[in-house]
């Protein structure tokens, strides 16, 4: 396994696999590794002959008042992990590798990226794009591996792919969670103490209005009443969104009538947790 640190360094690696027949997987991660990560690349390694994890702490996904600066950052334990699970590049570039200081263009989803994280985090998928993108062109992969648990995520780039006709296969892999239902998140590194208690409140308020859907329920309010009940519960968590939208369109949706998703964004303290499930009617 080699750390590259340059696009070119990246690029010559690939080629060689490319000559020697191989199909190359790219899993993009911003590091602080765990099992959740580690499910994609143990997939993009089973499907490929070649896989490329990049570790990049992307700025433009940031928004000014959030945790660029304290992102956990990691990389001899993610080397570790990658190594461990067969990968053959980890390209690990610098921010001006990626971002001239005259950088100017962007590319921008302006549909599925709208609702949901991109109300409260307006920039956000505007620098989820761009990077990934520029990740597609650097490593031009087969395949692309990416998380439900940033499900808007996986949409607005499986709508990038097919709008700008990138060609890559977008492969998107289930939750990954900890023992108490927690989806596993390296911002969960941030939770002290109590806090760590009442983060799994979020999987526990999806898993009650599975449980009501289930039993029959197809009105929304009453599903986000349940969920939020739930959420009260935990005395340092204070709801973003609780949501059901059509799994499609990520438009909101009143009664469920066809595959919905239903997401959810809670600060848990300053720790902003995410989560979400299909249900299917
Ligand atoms: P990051 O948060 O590091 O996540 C990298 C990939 O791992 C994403 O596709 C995410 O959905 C997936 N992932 C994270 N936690 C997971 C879990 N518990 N189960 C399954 N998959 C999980 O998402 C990003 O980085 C960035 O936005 C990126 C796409 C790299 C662009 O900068």
């Amino acid at each position: 396994m080699i750390v590259a640190k340059t696009r070119e360094e990246t690029r010559k690696a690939v080629a060689e696999a490319r000559k020697a027949g191989k199909s190359v997987g790219l899993v993009p991660t911003m590091g602080a590794l765990h099992a959740g990560h580690v499910s994609l690349v143990k997939q993009s390694v089973a499907d490929n002959g070649f896989t490329v994890v990049s570790i990049f702490v992307n700025p433009t996904q940031f928004g000014p008042s959030e945790d660029f600066t304290k992102y956990p950052r990691q990389l001899e334990a993610d080397a570790e992990l990658c190594r461990k699970a067969g990968v053959d590049v980890i390209f690990a570039p610098a921010p001006h590798e990626m971002y001239p200081e005259d950088f100017s263009t962007y590319v921008e989803e302006t549909r599925l990226s709208k609702g949901l994280c991109g109300r409260s985090r307006p920039t956000h998928f505007r620098g989820v794009t761009t990077v990934v993108m520029k990740l597609l062109n650097i490593v031009m992969p087969d395949r692309a591996y990416f998380g439900q648990k940033d499900a808007q995520q996986a949409a607005v780039i499986k709508r990038m792919v097919r709008d700008l006709d990138v060609p890559v296969e977008i492969v998107v892999m289930p939750i990954v969670r900890e023992g108490d239902g927690l989806a596993m998140s390296s911002r969960n590194k941030y939770l002290a103490g109590d806090l760590q208690s009442e983060a799994p409140a979020l999987s526990r308020a999806l898993e009650e209005a599975k449980r009501v859907f289930a039993a029959g329920e197809r009105d929304v309010a009453a599903l986000q009443s349940v969920m939020k009940n739930v959420i009260a519960a935990a005395p340092h968590a204070k709801v973003d969104y609780v949501e059901v939208v059509d799994a499609a369109t990520l438009e909101p949706v009143k009664k469920i009538a066809r595959t919905a998703l239903v997401a959810l964004a809670v600060f848990v303290g300053d720790t902003r947790i995410i989560d979400n499930t299909v249900l299917e009617p």
